[in-house]
């Protein structure tokens, strides 16, 4: 059953019980963020929660691990939080 969450502010499908950074690569692009000292794009990378290159802020709550979240109905996400 579809479910539906907000990414930057735009009204994204997606399935009960998947992955936050999947759902972002599909609906969104591979930039996740933008890194704090030289402004290089960031893009989840090992998707187990070991490279921390896949924050997002979830809820009004910064620096969330996409990569372990799941995804639920009415989640607002906004990417790159640093800019
Ligand atoms: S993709 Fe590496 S911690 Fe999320």
């Amino acid at each position: 059953m579809p479910i539906h969450l907000q990414i930057d502010g735009q009204l994204c499908d997606a399935e009960e019980g998947e992955c936050l950074a999947t759902v972002i690569f599909r609906q969104k692009s591979n930039v996740f963020r933008h890194h704090p000292v030289d402004g290089s794009p960031r893009a989840a990378f090992c998707m187990m929660g070991v490279c921390f290159e896949c924050l997002v802020e979830v809820n009004g709550i910064a620096g969330q691990q996409s990569c372990l979240i799941q995804v639920q109905d009415g989640m607002i996400v906004r990417r790159a939080p640093n800019d």
